[in-house]
Order: structure tokens, then C-alpha cells, then sequence
């Protein structure tokens, strides 16, 4: 008999953030498991997962961070067979990961992973409060309003796709543009969107900084951090 794969969303970093559903599931699954990068360091899922259950009830997936495609590729089939295992014995598997399962999430990956191994088994998720979402909150940005549209984008889609949304969307959010956040700055500056723009980086994390991304003008971001720029708070807006 072929168990659950429950992917759930866990918040970006505060464990408060945790929905009362993620943590039910959490709770009730027979194994938890969660990513861990190939440098061994408790990942940000992990840690709040920590907030609620005992480390010995957490099942560590490794996944390499490395651009060796051959050693990504052994790492997925790894990590999704360490899942199959309990899966084909019927478990119910919770796999916990930062902000929401179906956004930009190593779930996908594992979910598609385990499907191509055994097509049976089934996959759920729990929605997670995003970090887009968390930003806003503590930034204290209205992100739409009436007929405002919104952009999501990583910014390892490429500088144009930066250019294009804001020129396109009321609101735009930019993830994974913190190791090249100069140039992310230097786009939205180029068509007047750096005014009321803000940077937040680890959202509900120690060392969490929420500022104007004018302020980041000059200094390096870091990989867990978000911009969201606005038409309200932009000059052409
Ligand atoms: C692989 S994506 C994960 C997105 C996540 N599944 C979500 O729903 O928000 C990683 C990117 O999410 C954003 N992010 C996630 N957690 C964050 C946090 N605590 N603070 C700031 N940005 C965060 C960053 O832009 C980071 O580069």
C-alpha cells in the first residue's frame, strides 16, 4: 500500500508563522522530514520545525547546494528514495519547507522525484504563509489594492524580467536577488522605482533587517531576503 507525501509550508523563519493546520500535520505524520543543505547547517524549515517537535523525531534530507548537476541529480534520487522507503509501507510523510510548499519550493522537486519512482502515491500540501506576505506585514506595505496587479519573480530570471514587471505591474516582489542586489537596485533606480521600495532580509530570523531599499544602496544582501516595490511608493507611480 502507497502512503502520503504531505508537502507543508512552515512560514519564512518565524515559528509563529506556522499555521495551526502545518502544525497538525506536523504532529500527526509518521515520519517528518526536512531539507538540509550539503554544508550539514540546520536549515530555516528545520528550525522552526525544532520550535514544536523533539530533534529525534525530525528525518534529515540532504540536498546539494553545489551547481554539479551529476551531484544535485544523485542528491534528488537519494533524498526521494530515503522518503519512498516509508511511503511504500504505507507512512504518512510530512515534508516541511519555507514559506508556501508551492512556491519556489524543493517540495516540487522531491513530489515530482518520488511520482517518477512510484506514480501511486499521493501528494497534498499545506499552504504557508510566504515571505512576500511576511514583508509586507512588517514593512507595513499595502501591497493591492482594487484593479493592481502583482508581480512575483526570482531575479535569476534575469534582469530583463525585473525591467518587464515593473513596467508591466502595479506591485512587484523580487526573490533570490540578494547576492546581486546592486544591479536588482540599479534596475527598479533606472525607472524611478527605488522610492517607498523595501528590502527585508531574514524575515523572523536573528539578524532579521527590514529597511528602504534606498538604504541598501552599497552594502550586500543576503540569499534569504525579498524587495517588493510598489506604484504607490514609486515616483512614476
Ligand atoms: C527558494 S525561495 C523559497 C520561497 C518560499 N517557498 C516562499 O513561499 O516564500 C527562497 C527565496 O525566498 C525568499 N525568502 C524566503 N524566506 C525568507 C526570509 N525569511 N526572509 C527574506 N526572504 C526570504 C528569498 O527571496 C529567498 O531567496
Amino acid at each position: 500500500m502507497n502512503g502520503r507525501l504531505v508537502g507543508v509550508g512552515v512560514g519564512p523563519g518565524d515559528p509563529e508563522l506556522l499555521t495551526v493546520k502545518g502544525l497538525r500535520v506536523l504532529r500527526e505524520a509518521d515520519e517528518v522530514f526536512v531539507p538540509v543543505a550539503d554544508t550539514g547547517e540546520v536549515g530555516r524549515a528545520e528550525a522552526t520545525v525544532r520550535e514544536y517537535l523533539g530533534e529525534g523525531q525530525i528525518r534529515r534530507l540532504l540536498f546539494a547546494l553545489s551547481d554539479d548537476i551529476e551531484a544535485r541529480e544523485r542528491n534528488w534520487t537519494n533524498a526521494a528514495q530515503g522518503v519512498l522507503d516509508h511511503l511504500q509501507s504505507g507512512k504518512t510523510c510530512a515534508f516541511a519547507t519555507i514559506g508556501d510548499p508551492n512556491v519556489y519550493s524543493t517540495f516540487t522537486y522531491l513530489a515530482r522525484t518520488v511520482r517518477e519512482m512510484e506514480p501511486e502515491v499521493e501528494v497534498e500540501t499545506v499552504p504557508g504563509i510566504t515571505a512576500l506576505q511576511d514583508l509586507a506585514s512588517r514593512s507595513g506595505t499595502v501591497l493591492l489594492e482594487a484593479d493592481e496587479r502583482l508581480a512575483l519573480l526570482p531575479f535569476t530570471a534575469g534582469e530583463e524580467s525585473l525591467r518587464e514587471a515593473l513596467a508591466g505591474f502595479e506591485t512587484v516582489v523580487c526573490y533570490k536577488g540578494g547576492s546581486r542586489l546592486g544591479e536588482v537596485l540599479r534596475v527598479a533606480e533606472g525607472g524611478g522605482w527605488l522610492e517607498g521600495a523595501v528590502y527585508g532580509a531574514r524575515l523572523g530570523i536573528e539578524g532579521e533587517d527590514v529597511v528602504p531599499a534606498s538604504e541598501m544602496r552599497g552594502r550586500e544582501g543576503t540569499y534569504l531576503s525579498t524587495v517588493i516595490f510598489t506604484s504607490r511608493g514609486a515616483t512614476r507611480g
